[in-house]
């Protein structure tokens, strides 16, 4: 069953972004959002967890329609984001960060002490952080401290938006088996990645072109290498770091995308994402 469904959805600040995308999350799936700096990938989550408001469309999450809804409201539903950026809070200890992440259960000590157990299981350093600064923590550390923040309020669906973002090949993947350990724990995962090292969890894969939805097939159904080459800009080394200095921060992507103009795929390689394209 479709836990999450998104139709028609357009989105833009003043000027379109999301040009009426369409899309099916099954409940239990990881599903990745690739794209390059600026297709709409963070705008398409910030829709789904209320911080944009959708133009058009719908967006129907766990059988009822919520586009539009107020992010504290589609946090009590069930949908938690863990945005770009990792912002925790650097002055407050690991414990805090936590708390200010359970505000929808802050009525109940057990619970918090429930979500936060949970947490550290699937962050380990985390417990063995918990009366440290946020601030003094590695990057990796901190990405995994704002991705337990999101999992305070025990969501049936994480956003995680470019977890992987300045890390080394060797933590983002610790990133992502952990953010894998929670799916299979039961929680449906939306992951927006531009690294292509994320495509063994993906049950589900998207690609976003300025706006547009190009592929939407099973993750199995694509190679990375494809991926890498057609849709991510082809500079991307394996572990998906840019090589060429190609805008990857978050300033950066604010402005145009600069694209290198890629050679047409082959045609074996089109069809395939044609066919895919078909399937949901
Ligand atoms: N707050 C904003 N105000 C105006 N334009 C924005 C804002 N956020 C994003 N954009 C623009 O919307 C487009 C898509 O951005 P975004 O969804 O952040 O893409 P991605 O996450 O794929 O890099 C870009 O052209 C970006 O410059
Ligand atoms: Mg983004």
């Amino acid at each position: 069953m479709a836990i999450l469904e998104v139709q028609q959805l357009r989105a833009g600040y003043g000027f379109p972004v999301l040009m009426g995308i369409s899309f099916e999350v099954e409940e239990g799936e990881t599903a990745v959002l690739f794209g390059l700096n600026g297709a709409g990938k963070t705008t398409t989550v910030h829709a789904i967890a209320g911080v944009k408001k959708p133009d058009r469309g719908s967006i129907t999450f766990d059988g009822e329609e919520v586009g539009g809804l107020a992010p504290n409201e589609l946090v009590r539903k069930g949908i938690a984001l863990c945005p770009e950026g990792r912002r925790v809070f650097p002055a407050l200890t690991v414990e805090n960060n936590l708390r200010l992440g359970a505000w929808t259960r802050r009525h109940s000590h057990g619970e918090f002490d429930k979500a936060k157990e949970l947490v550290f299981e699937y962050f380990p350093v985390l417990g063995d952080r918990a009366y440290q600064m946020a601030g003094t923590l590695s990057g990796g550390e901190q990405q995994m401290l704002a991705i337990g923040r999101a999992m305070m309020s025990q969501p049936k669906l994480l956003l995680v938006d470019e977890a992987s973002l300045g890390l080394s090949p060797l933590l983002a993947q610790s990133v992502f088996k952990a953010v894998n350990r929670i799916n299979q724990s039961g929680t449906t995962v939306i992951i927006v990645e531009q690294n292509v090292g994320v495509l063994p969890y993906a049950d589900r894969v998207l690609i976003l072109e300025k706006g547009t939805l190009v592929f939407s097939g099973k993750g199995k159904e694509i190679r990375s290498a494809d991926l890498r080459e057609q849709y991510l800009g082809g500079t991307a080394s394996r572990d998906g770091q840019r090589r060429r200095g190609r805008a990857t921060t978050r300033s950066a992507s604010k402005s145009k995308p600069t694209r290198t103009p890629r050679k047409r795929p082959a045609a074996r390689t089109r069809k395939r994402a044609a066919r895919g394209k078909t399937k949901s």
